[in-house]
């Protein structure tokens, strides 16, 4: 996570990379911080906490020449947030931005302290520039220097260095966190570390590969792979839609994107339909031959997606399907077997432990799938095949849309193996074709509904957990509905299978213990009612999510008559949503950018 920008041109240096850094805000808000090398001198400016207070703080600054100029928004990993950790990091005449993680800083650090170096900072990132400075001391050139420092280094980083030896250029180096420079007809260079700040300032950009360093002045962009051999940008154009996200009279992006549902499933739907087939032209036709079992692997809410998957590939498509924690499976030595297909979920597509587990199977020479929400993204561009969610750009730290329209693409893509492996009936894929149609209604927030969510929500702030329960894929949904709440209104929340509570959990029951019941009147709804009674009986409060009226709850929040319990599980997801939603606000905590959260975790 984190983000970075950089610009070299004669523009207002500081305004550029203040809109950059607001840009990617969302990626970390621990502490921001600038440095920009004009006439020969340096001037840097860091504050801890979001953006306002760095742009407070430069208020007075002016930059109206040339200048060489790096930003950074943190998400601390090494060290707390405060002014000193904050990026950028000087050495004696030079500057490094970095996002990403310096495994073997610590060995470096030690032979530089061991040289007498100062080290003012608990970061990782402040050894870069260091080891960059001590390089430069025997070569021949700062590109020299640089060239040396980056081969030292251990881990993954996108890094951004301007130096003083080397006034009018900017140093950038990739390996495994995400960066691209981008031009325009102004002769201008933009460094970025998404493509978002650069959207509306150049044309076209040049995605780095992992393993490539390089520098850029103002009339030469020069680019190394990782064997030293020097190649050329490959530029695409850039797309002119800012797409960035207003909150268009919402309060937060959340409620906004919660409430654009309806229109990104539609867009998630489009073209891929017809009335008896789903289509996804996007997907070799061989994609799936000789494929025996699915893994599925992700982080966060997309592995709540994942769950939900796995549910649909065995119902639908009669077909082995296993879901994994991406960061567990990276470091245990799980059995590839060349007729799995590998399939990583991601809203970003730049997560790190998906990313590793994606690069991992296709080692394996498995082949590779990712349902992501960034085209062009790391996964993207790796992977086999791809199937974008159109969700749009999701600003909210914690995660909805994007959610919503994976397990669209996830219902879709188990139609479409079914058809493939014939697994169930034409007259049954049009039926769910049709029940697909109908999902962009049901997310719809009627005022009815949120009015009710809002009301009910005071009665929910304070208490010793709570327990989100569904069974079969609301239980999945449960597990999301408790992260939501868990991101945003900091109290302590689990999602649980339904009939595993008396297994342990139902010891917790008492007034204070808030259950929140997912109760589908079209899946296992018997079953799962008896599991809430047994919690009311034990004095648990309970608020049920159900379209029939249930009495042994304390509230009750009614859904709409669907005709099929994945109908019920999308209106569904839209109250928990709202009712973290609702909560969170209720404790006046920050919605987007709840604490120790960031967008994208681009870090392991
Ligand atoms: C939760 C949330 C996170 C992400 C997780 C994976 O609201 O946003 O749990 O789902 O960090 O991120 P992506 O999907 O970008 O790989």
């Amino acid at each position: 996570m984190c983000g970075i920008v950089g610009y070299l041109g004669e523009k207002d240096t500081k305004g550029i990379l203040l809109a950059g850094l607001k840009e990617l805000e969302y990626r970390g808000y621990d502490s921001a911080g600038i440095a920009v090398l004009q006439d020969h001198d340096f001037q840097s400016y860091k504050a801890i906490g979001k953006l306002v207070n760095l742009e407070e703080k430069t208020k007075e600054f002016v930059t109206d020449s040339f200048a060489a100029g790096i930003g950074h928004t943190r998400w601390a990993t090494h060290g707390k947030p405060t002014e000193l950790n904050a990026h950028p990091h000087l050495g004696e005449s030079s500057y490094v931005v970095h996002n990403g993680i310096i495994e073997n800083y610590a060995e470096l650090k030690k032979e530089l302290v061991a040289e007498g170096v100062t080290f003012l900072s608990q970061t990782d990132t402040e050894v870069i520039v260091h080891q960059f400075e001590k390089n430069l001391k025997s070569a021949a050139s700062a590109f020299e220097a640089f060239t040396k420092t980056v081969s030292q280094l251990e881990g993954a980083y996108a890094i951004l260095l301007v130096t003083k030896s080397e006034d009018k250029t900017i140093f950038f180096a990739k390996q495994g966190s995400p960066m691209l420079v981008g031009i325009n007809a102004e002769n201008e260079k933009y460094f970025a570390s998404s493509d978002t700040p650069l959207i509306g300032q150049c044309t076209d950009v040049n995605y780095f590969e992992d393993g490539d360093y390089g520098y850029v002045t103002k009339d030469e962009i020069a680019i190394f792979d990782a064997t030293g051999t020097k190649k050329e940008p490959i530029f695409q154009k850039l797309s002119t839609n800012k797409l960035s996200a207003q909150k268009d009279g919402y309060r937060f992006f959340m409620e906004k994107e919660i409430y654009e549902q309806s229109t990104v499933i539609s867009d998630t739907l489009l073209g891929r339909l017809t009335e008896t087939e789903v289509v996804f032209d996007e997907l070799d036709t061989n994609l799936f031959e000789n494929i025996n079992e699915i893994k599925l692997c992700a982080c966060g809410t997309s592995y709540h997606s994942a769950l939900t998957a796995s549910y649909m590939f065995e119902r639908h498509s009669h077909i082995k399907t296993s879901v994994e924690v991406a960061s567990e499976l990276r470091y245990r030595d799980p059995i590839l077997t060349p007729d799995t297909l590998f399939v990583v979920i991601s809203q970003s597509g730049e997560t790190a432990d998906t990313l590793e587990t994606l690069k991992m199977a296709k080692k394996a020479g498995l082949k590779t799938l990712v349902i992501c929400n960034v085209d062009n993204s790391s996964m993207v561009r790796l992977a086999d095949a791809s199937i974008l969610t159109r969700a749009g750009v999701e600003k909210g730290v914690a995660s909805t849309k994007a959610f919503a329209t994976q397990v669209t693409i996830f219902w879709m893509l188990s139609l479409y193996l079914a058809q493939k492996r014939e697994t169930l009936a034409a007259d049954e894929i049009t039926k769910q074709i049709q029940l697909l149609r109908e999902v962009p209604a049901s997310v719809q927030v009627s005022d009815t509904l949120h009015e009710r969510v809002k009301r009910l929500s005071k009665r929910y702030l304070h208490g010793h957990g709570f327990f989100f329960i569904g069974r079969d894929v609301f239980f999945p949904l449960a597990l999301e509905g408790a992260l939501k709440l868990k991101e945003i209104s900091y109290l302590h929340a689990e999602g649980y299978p339904s009939g595993e509570m008396k297994h342990g959990p139902i010891a917790l029951a008492d007034p204070e213990l808030f259950t929140i019941a997912l109760l589908p009147q079209h899946l296992l709804y018997e079953k799962s009612k008896s599991n809430v009674e047994e919690l009311s009986a034990r004095d648990a409060t309970v608020c049920a999510i159900s379209p029939l009226v249930f009495d042994k709850a304390d509230d009750y929040i009614p859904t709409q008559n669907h005709a099929d319990y994945m109908l019920e599980f999308f209106e569904m997801m839209v109250v928990v949503q709202l009712l973290s939603l609702e909560i969170s606000v209720r404790l006046g905590n920050d919605v987007d950018m709840p604490r120790n959260l960031a967008k994208s975790v681009t870090v392991e």
